[in-house]
């Protein structure tokens, strides 16, 4: 028996296309577009209505980068599969890639099984996953090849964190050289982590320990150098790179002069270095811990480079790096010590909405805003057309967005398992009404009717961005 939805009145809004279009959804996936009020649409039959007049039908949200359950600092960050993928979902995103860790001293696959545990049968949204690799060795290379066929096809390094995730550019670029032959993508986390520690050491030393130092030994300088560093072992090992979380002017500059040579470099920036700034960094009585995260936020002058890339394509992606902690009991680990403050913001419900008020604010257009927020993180990870798009044959993940309802973001009305919001009484105008998801309902008009265990892994491709 088939199970047929239709979404009927709104306004359809792809990457690509603008249009008034009624869309049959048929078992899990779309089956049809046709013109609204067409012969085709109005011939059409459902076991179910959904009223989309006056909304956008937008693709669900692709985050491609999130860290639930994630171990770090010495804590392990709050949302869990479960907390976490509910959040997305109330949020509009359909699709999460969350990074699995390996630890040094252990295999990729070891790793990987541990994620697998952690997701499995808790989801509410479909997940797929990166590999973090933390030790390059002969055994690792050789398993990237395999994590290529099932699915995993992407491998993030960190140039940051010594003693922890960090690479040297040894084993970056032999990581480089593998991903080149098996057609994996490497992400890269772009902050001189060698230079950062003596930096760390020496404000220490002079007693800065606040929050706000945490910015100011993240040089944007070491940004940039790691992205310019990146980019060149990258080249040599004929391998492409997106970089993870930019947030430097001078980052973005290194990434458009690659580009402008033709290289295939990509970069991703996340919603807190949109709107946030060191303002918040700087904010009094240890509550500037809330936005302490890498790279870091930075002066707001910054900002006008990141939407400026995003405009160009300079920026390619919006992912949220969601990575909650709370402020009690985690963030407050780092009192005295901002080296010690967990590293990490919560945001994965946040993104879809915080786009369309950058919409709304004039920064991109409506199409801009899918293509970065959906079609293009799909694209680039290689789940293209099944997420990121409304077309006959994706996955029937499909949001009924009302443009013109009004809200307020707050910890005391999100879903995120964390006790507060990086954006606490901001408005938005816009917010996410309807949420399908292979064409089961999530959220039925701001009525939460998902379910753990809805959410399935999903095999991934190589990059279809190339
Ligand atoms: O501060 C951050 N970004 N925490 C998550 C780990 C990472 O580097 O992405
Ligand atoms: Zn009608
Ligand atoms: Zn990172
Ligand atoms: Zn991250």
């Amino acid at each position: 028996m088939t199970f047929r939805t239709l979404i009927r009145g709104g306004l359809v809004v792809t990457a690509a296309d603008e249009l008034h279009a009624d869309v049959l959804v048929e078992d899990g996936r779309v089956a049809a577009l046709a013109a609204h009020g067409s012969a085709a649409a109005e011939s059409w039959t459902a076991d179910r209505t959904l009223d989309a007049t006056g909304k956008y039908v937008i693709p669900g949200g692709v985050d491609a980068h999130t860290h639930m359950e994630l171990p770090f600092g010495g804590t392990s960050a709050s949302d869990t599969f479960e907390t976490g993928t509910r959040a997305a979902a109330w949020g509009g995103t359909t699709t999460i890639v969350d990074f699995a860790v390996q630890s040094v001293g252990r295999t990729l696959r070891e790793g990987l099984d541990a994620w697998y545990a952690k997701a499995d049968g808790k989801c509410a949204i479909d997940y797929a996953f990166h590999m973090i690799v933390s030790d390059v060795n002969e055994h690792t290379l050789k398993e990237m090849d395999a994590l290529v066929e099932e699915g995993v096809s992407s491998f993030k390094l960190f140039m940051a964190y010594p003693g922890v995730f960090y690479s040297d550019d040894g084993r970056i670029l032999r990581a480089m050289q593998r991903a080149s032959g098996n057609g994996g993508l490497i992400m890269m986390h772009a902050e001189n982590g060698i230079a950062i520690d003596v930096l760390i050491e020496q404000a220490l030393a002079r007693g800065e320990t606040d929050p706000r130092h945490h910015g100011e030994v993240r040089h944007v300088l070491l940004e940039a150098e790691a992205t310019h560093r990146a980019v060149q072992l990258a080249r040599v090992a004929g391998a492409p790179l997106y970089v993870v979380h930019v947030s430097a002017e001078e980052a973005v500059a290194e990434l458009a002069a690659a580009r402008d040579k033709g290289l295939p470099v990509f970069g991703e920036t996340c919603p807190q270095y949109l709107f946030l700034s060191t303002d918040n960094l700087a904010e009094p009585d240890f509550q500037g811990a809330k936005y302490v995260c890498s790279t870091p936020l930075r002066p707001r002058e910054h900002q006008a480079a990141l939407w400026r890339g995003l405009r160009t394509n300079d920026l390619q992606v919006v992912s949220t790096d969601h990575c909650p902690f709370c402020f009690k009991g985690q963030k407050e680990l780092g009192r005295g010590d901002f080296s010690k403050i967990p590293n990490g913001l919560p945001g994965v419900e946040n993104r879809m909405d915080l786009l369309h008020q950058a919409v709304v604010d004039g920064h991109i257009s409506r199409r801009r805003w899918i293509e970065i927020a959906c079609a293009t993180p799909a694209r680039m990870f290689g789940l293209y057309p099944r997420k990121g798009t409304v077309a006959p044959g994706s996955d029937a993940d499909i949001v009924l967005y009302d443009p013109h309802a009004e809200q307020v973001l707050s910890a005391a009305t999100h879903h995120m398992n964390v006790d507060y919001s990086a954006y606490e009484g901001k408005r938005i105008t816009g917010r996410v009404d309807t949420v399908l998801s292979r064409g089961e309902l999530v959220l039925d008009a701001r009525q939460y009717t998902g379910r753990a265990g809805h959410g399935a892994f999903v095999h991934r491709s190589t990059c279809q961005y190339l």
